[in-house]
This record gives structure tokens, sequence and C-alpha cells, in this order.
């Protein structure tokens, strides 16, 4: 080994702020470019962005505004295992022609028990089931607001409840609650117990957002994150989420390629592993490991990350990107290419989407929209919305991400922790971000994110070179001074 070598052949890891788009001939309208793009073989994605799985980025209410408005949410893991399948099970209860996990209360349940029922889940009303399961009426919020705490359910339940057969039809179902003026209809089998539940909610939600993200039942995609060392918490989590994403800074570690063996043997949900970082490692994701849907890939390029300066390792997200694209493309792979970290703007994404990415996933951006969980302050007449790593000392104080990051890190930090600045609603920003990704394409002449693979091309930049291709000499004033 000649040590002088390693200089000779380094790589050059390449990230969003040293290349550009380079315009190419165009036969398209910004307006014509498709973004519909996957995340797994499954999941199909009508935007190509996924939120971070990060305690001030994604809980239900992030990811039900992703997914309505065509993206994907991946819930924290910085909780606990019944924590993250309660976020869960809220997405999953947003929308559904049928909902099938139905919350149920029973007759001898206190009218102050139900309220907090109520409050717990976010629901306005319950079918009401006796011991052996079958149904016995149905209260709702209209019954007890007014009522006495003490009183139980079945004094004030309405216990002549319309229900539907298991076979309805919509339709049907939709007359069924305009001839009875109901909002909610159970749906009971031949022996009175209930199986479903339709709500007159669902059944206008349902002509809402267009671009929605559902399965089969019509309920909201969503994904979660786990260590991969946690098998109890992904099977937890399978029988709720659409995809499980595997949550560690370095994935391309021997420990976490056996446990990922078991996860990828024993839960039915999609797998998406990561992080990863280099060419190698998304080969060993594809030849060692049988049936990932996806790859993470990215390390230490995010807002908040630390990582690189504490260790001086890590794989920017470009980087990594095209070297697990190469190999994805080497092996003909079907699997979506998460690109995660250090994205803030639109052009990012493209240049993400033209190294081979399938998708985007960003924390700092979404972090500063209404849904995430971080809390809103007013400084200087400004709003901000707080946002820090999973590996600031502020996230580990909770336990659970202890494992994202290697053994040292349990006594070093590898985040920050910070203010973003606010941005409004989910779907305001992804409207932004998706017409500025539209626009990039048009300048590439790519209709679609497949050709931007093909048609794209790159050309490296100096950071003098950088100054000048963003606003200069001018004191800014008015909207967008924070893309
Ligand atoms: P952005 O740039 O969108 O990046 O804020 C979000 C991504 O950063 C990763 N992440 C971390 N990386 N230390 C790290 O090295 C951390 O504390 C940390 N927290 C999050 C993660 O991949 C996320 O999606």
């Amino acid at each position: 080994m000649v040590f002088r070598e390693k200089f000779k052949n380094a790589d050059q890891a390449f990230t969003f702020n040293d290349v550009i788009l380079l315009p190419g001939w165009t036969e398209i309208e910004p307006s014509q470019a498709v973004v519909k793009t996957k995340a797994t073989p499954k999941i199909e994605l009508n935007v190509p962005y996924v939120s971070s799985p990060m305690d001030t980025v994604t809980e239900s209410e992030m990811a039900i505004a992703m997914a309505r408005n065509g993206g994907l949410g991946i819930l924290h893991r910085n909780c606990t295992s019944e924590e993250e399948v309660d976020m869960a099970r809220v997405v999953k209860r947003a929308e559904a022609v049928i909902i099938r996990d139905v919350i149920t209360v029973n007759p001898d349940t206190t009218v102050e028990k139900l309220l907090s029922l109520m409050e717990e889940h976010h629901i306005k009303g319950f079918p009401v089931i006796t011991k052996n399961g079958k149904l016995t009426g149905i209260v709702t919020w209209r019954d007890v607001r007014l009522a006495e705490k003490e009183l139980l359910v079945k004094e004030v339940m309405t216990k002549k409840v319309i229900t539907g057969p298991e076979n309805i039809d919509l339709e049907d179902a939709k007359k069924l609650l305009h001839k009875y003026k109901i909002e909610k209809l159970p749906i009971v089998d031949d022996t009175g117990h209930v199986k479903g539940l339709i709500t007159m909610k669902d059944i206008t939600l349902k002509g809402e957002n267009p671009d929605a993200l559902r399965d089969e039942e019509g309920r909201l995609l969503v994904g979660a994150a786990v260590s991969p060392f946690d098998l109890e918490r992904a099977k937890a989590l399978d029988k709720y989420v659409d995809v499980i994403v595997t949550d560690v800074a370095h994935f391309h570690n021997r420990n976490c390629f056996e446990a990922a063996k078991k996860l990828l043997k024993e839960v039915s949900a999609e797998i998406i592993v990561g992080n990863i970082g280099t060419y190698q490692a998304a080969e060993d994701c594809l030849t060692k490991l049988d049936g990932v849907a996806g790859l993470r890939c990215g390390i230490g390029s995010g807002s908040i990350c630390s990582t690189s300066v504490v260790t001086r390792a890590g794989a920017p997200t470009l980087y990594a990107t095209s070297n697990a694209a190469d190999a994805v493309k080497k092996y003909k792979a079907n699997v979506g290419i998460i690109s995660d970290g250090g994205m803030r703007n639109p052009g990012d994404i493209a240049v993400a989407l033209s190294v081979g990415a399938t998708a985007a996933m960003m924390g700092n951006v979404f972090a500063g929209c209404s849904e995430s969980p971080g809390r809103l302050v007013a400084m200087e007449g400004r709003y901000y919305k707080e946002y820090y790593g999973m590996g600031s000392a502020r996230a580990r104080k909770k336990r659970f991400i202890q494992d994202r990051y290697s053994q040292p890190s349990k006594v070093i930090n590898e985040g920050v922790e910070g203010w973003v600045p606010f941005r409004g609603p989910v779907k305001d920003i992804i409207i932004e971000f998706t017409g500025g990704l539209r626009a990039a394409m048009g300048y590439i002449g790519a209709s679609n994110i497949l050709e931007m693979w093909q048609k794209a091309k790159l050309a490296k930049i100096t950071e003098r070179g950088f100054q000048e291709i963003a606003p200069h000499d001018v004191t800014q004033a008015g909207p967008n001074r924070s893309l």
C-alpha cells in the first residue's frame, strides 16, 4: 500500500452546491412535466417528496398532510413503540372508504372517560358493543356534550342504530347516511358484530385532495422509521404502515445487515434500508439482502448534522445518491432511491433526481411547516419553528434514538439544535417546490423523472461561481428570501 495513492485515487464527493444543471434542448413547457415517481416498487408518489423521520418533523399530522398532497411521511421513532403505532393508526383512520380498525366503547363506560377517548383519538363518535362483541348502540359528541360526567354510555347512547351490511357499496351507504341524517354508519355482519364504519366525513373527503396517496381501502399511505435492531417494533407497526424505513446513520455495518435480514423475513411491509453512502454499500444491500424495497442515501449532509464535523466521515447526499443509482442500474434492481439530507430548494431536488434519485427526503423544509410538531416561536418580528438533529443532545435525551448513531455517539453529539423559518402549510410548500422542479425540468428538456436521469447534464461550479448564481449585490426584499 502506498499512502500517497490515497490522494491520487480520491473520489470527488460532490454535493448540491458544487454543481448546476445545464440547460438542454427542450420540447416541453414546465406545466407539462410529470413529477410522479416511486418511493418503493409498490408506492407511487404523485410528488417526489418524503418527510424525514424526526421528532420535529413527522408525526401523524405531518404524515396526513404529506399523503394528502401526494408525498409520503415517515413517522419518527423517538418514542415508545406504542406511541409510534398510535401515530400510524391516527393516519390510517384519517380517511378511509371503510374504517376497519374501529374504536368501540362498552355500555358501562362513563361520559367522562368517553370525552377523554374522543380527545385522545380525535374521534367524535363510537359504536357501543356488549361484552360478547355485539353492537348495542352508538354514542356521539351530540349525546354527551351537555351530559353529566358520571352518567354511563348506556344512559345517553342512541339505541336504535342504523347499520349497513358487510357487502354494502359506497353509493348505498351514502343514501342511508342521507336518508337518516346520520354521520356514521356501522357495518355489521349477520351475527351483529361490528366489521367496519363508514363516515360522512370520509365520503366528503374523497372528492378532495385528488393527488392524495391512498391504499386499496382508501386510507392514506404512511411509513415509519425503526431501528434495524427493533424487530418487535417493526412487527407492531407492520399492520398499520405501508413501508418501514431503517433509521441508522451508517447502515453498511455487519450487525445492521444481520438485523435487517430478520426484518426482511418477518415483516410484510416493504422495507427501505439506510442510510448508506457508497457504491459498495448499495451493492451489498442489493446482493446480500433479500427483498429490499428502497435505499436511503446520504450521510452527513443534513442541515442539522454535525457527523462529518465531529468524525470527518460522511458521504454527501448527491455523491451517495449517484453511487447508489449506479449500483441499482448495474443490478437492474426495482427499488426506490431516496436522497436524504441537505436539500433546501427545488433546484437541489432537481439535481438529486438528475443523478438517479426517485425521491427526496427532507427534514429542514418540512420542519418549518404548520403541520410539524416543533414549537412555533416569534423572534424579532419573524416566526420560526424548532428543529433539531436526531443525534443532538436534545433528541438523545429521550433514549429511543440512541442506537441511530455508533457507540461513541453515546458520549458525543452528531447533530445540532436550532430554528427554521416558519413556512406555512405543507400544501403551499409542495406547490412551490413542484413549480420550481417543473421549471428545472423545462430547462433540462425532461418531461418526466426517467427523462431527467437520461437527459440532465451537470457542470461543476467554483465557490465564487456559486456566489454569482445566487442573488448578489442587492439587499433582498419580498418573498422567496428563505429559498
Ligand atoms: P435536512 O437537510 O433536510 O436533513 O435537514 C434531514 C436528514 O438529516 C439526517 N439527520 C441527521 N444526521 N445528525 C446527522 O448526522 C443528526 O443529528 C441528524 N438528524 C437527522 C436524517 O437523515 C434526515 O432525514
